[in-house]
């Protein structure tokens, strides 16, 4: 693998005269015109304020706009980068966090190819501040080619803090390093996500997740398809079986080596790339199939996280990897697989192939007595229909859904929970097996996925399932921290809920 995204280098200062290619100021829009974070020494803010006016900076959101420092401010920076905050919040209120971390963003975007920044952002929210930085600088060219020497990349981002005591600094030391971990670890799901499918094949990824895993201290193990035939994952065997690049089933393990920790299995999809299978999908956005192993992206940094942040709660991901591919060995409409467990299903269509890599998955995660399970997929269409490019989807068990949906939103990535109708269960009856693969009408897409997922979940098992169709993949313009191509999402949703359940159970 070529050298994944490093991010810049961060370090913390007080002092907001230090030199540097840009100074980053939040800017704050107003009735009475625009002002500037307070982390800007108070003599600068005028000028500055002045300046960014003078070129239209209006403070809203998404806006970047560079002025030349303004002289005679004694500021150390060459140039002032002005980024929209929206309106300063009333009286004591902070300003939110994913406002933070995407004006961050854009700064970091705006400054693709500068060398030094020096940002007063981060007396806003440090955390916020690191991870949006980071994210927004994130770029993929490990396959662009050009005759011009490549710019580098944003290479190093001094943070301002305010002055405090030397424990404090320890405090914003370890702040910074987790954030940074956190950053890099939606940096490697972008860039598998990003990584084509020629070249991302089942192995290769199989491959990769090994390597990665074994670097940061996770037991790993990965299954062949000679196991996988031998061993009844009939699920992944059938998706994988059109495609001369067989399917993969890698699981990965980080121990807290507590006594009393929860275990949470972590299972995402890994369809390197989906055609549709003999059910061929429209030719127009077929590339965007690159993304459809988001999941499987997601769950595998986050289980690399998990274990170099050390967290207190054993995480053990199992994921599936096929292509999905047609071909005289491709599964047919009307082929009866056996899931992994037994149970059977009619494959009416090939194109509902997520499910089917998955099931196998969660029966195997369940055998290791899980006390919460996790699936994440870019599982269907209809979670773009209903929620748009934004938003996850999360279903699962009620109470854990909805504390999973809570900790995405607190963290910017916005999942939102949606039910299980009762009546779309009926709607997967199949006339010669135990389950069909999809329902004979395409109404609540999402949720049928769902309700099919929910059969393969054991009882007693606290289950999340989060749909990120759209949200792990962005095909629109880039926007806060967020480019073009994989962004990483659900992996600070899982990080979360690894958290969360380290500290309450
Ligand atoms: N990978 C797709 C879902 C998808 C669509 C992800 C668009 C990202 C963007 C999935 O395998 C699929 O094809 N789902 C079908 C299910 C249908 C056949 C019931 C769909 O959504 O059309
Ligand atoms: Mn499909
Ligand atoms: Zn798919």
């Amino acid at each position: 693998m070529s050298t994944p995204f490093t991010g810049p280098e961060f370090s913390l200062t007080h002092d907001a005269t230090s030199v540097a290619d840009a100074l980053v100021v939040g800017v704050f829009s107003g009735d009475a015109g625009i002002s500037v974070d307070a982390g800007v020494p108070e003599a600068a803010r005028g000028p500055i304020a002045e300046a960014l006016a003078l070129v239209g900076a209006k403070g809203t959101p998404g806006e970047a706009v560079r002025v030349p420092a303004p002289a005679g401010a004694g500021l150390g920076a060459a140039t002032v980068l002005g980024v929209g905050l929206g309106a300063a919040p009333a009286g004591e209120d902070r300003v939110p966090a994913e406002t933070v971390r995407r004006a961050a963003g854009v700064a970091g975007r705006a400054l693709d190819g500068v060398g030094s920044a020096l940002t007063t952002v981060s007396t806003l929210d440090l955390a916020a501040t690191v991870e949006g930085t980071y994210l927004g600088a994130y770029r993929f060219t490990e396959f662009r080619h050009s005759s011009a020497p490549k710019q580098a990349p944003l290479g190093a981002v001094a943070l301002l803090v305010a002055e405090g005591s030397q424990a404090l600094t320890e405090e914003a030391r370890g702040t910074v390093e987790q954030a940074r971990r956190t950053a890099a670890a939606v940096a490697l799901a972008r860039d598998f996500v990003n990584t084509p499918p020629n070249v991302l094949s089942p192995g290769e990824f199989a491959d990769r997740a090994q390597r990665l895993g074994a670097e940061a201290g996770l037991q790993v193990e990965v299954f062949d398809e000679e196991y996988l035939a031998a061993h009844g994952y009939g699920g992944i065997v059938g998706v994988g079986q059109g495609s001369s690049r067989p399917p993969r089933l890698v699981r990965l393990k980080h121990s807290s080596g507590l006594n009393d920790a929860k275990h949470v299995a972590l299972v995402g999809k890994g369809i390197t790339f989906d055609t549709g299978g003999i059910s061929i999908k429209p030719a127009a956005g077929m590339e965007n199939m690159t993304s459809d192993m988001g999941g499987a992206a997601a769950v595998i940094a986050t289980v690399i996280l998990a274990a170099q942040l050390n967290l207190a709660v054993d995480v053990t991901a199992t994921v599936p990897m096929a292509e999905n591919m047609r071909s005289d060995t491709a599964q047919r409409p009307g082929d009866v697989i056996t899931q992994y467990g037994g149970t059977t299903v009619e494959v009416i269509n090939t194109d509902a192939e997520g499910r089917l890599i998955l099931a196998d998955a969660m029966v195997r995660a369940c055998e290791d007595d899980p006390d919460y399970l996790i699936d994440t997929a870019t599982l269907t269409g209809a979670q773009m229909v209903a929620l748009g490019n934004r938003t996850p989807g999360v279903m699962g068990t009620e109470e854990f859904r909805d504390r999973v949906a809570a900790l995405s939103q607190a963290v910017g990535e916005n999942g939102w929970p949606m039910p299980f109708p009762e009546e779309l269960r009926a709607d997967l009856n199949s006339r010669v097996a135990d389950l069909a693969n999809v329902s004979p009408h395409r109404w609540g897409g999402m949720l049928t996925a769902g309700v099919y997922l929910q059969e393969f979940v054991a009882d007693g098992v606290q289950w999340a399932h989060i749909d990120v169709a759209g949200p792990a993949f962005n095909t629109s313009a880039p926007w806060g921290y967020i480019g073009k191509g994989g962004t990483g999402v659900p992996v600070r949703t899982l990080l979360a809920v690894l958290r969360d359940i380290a500290q309450r159970g």
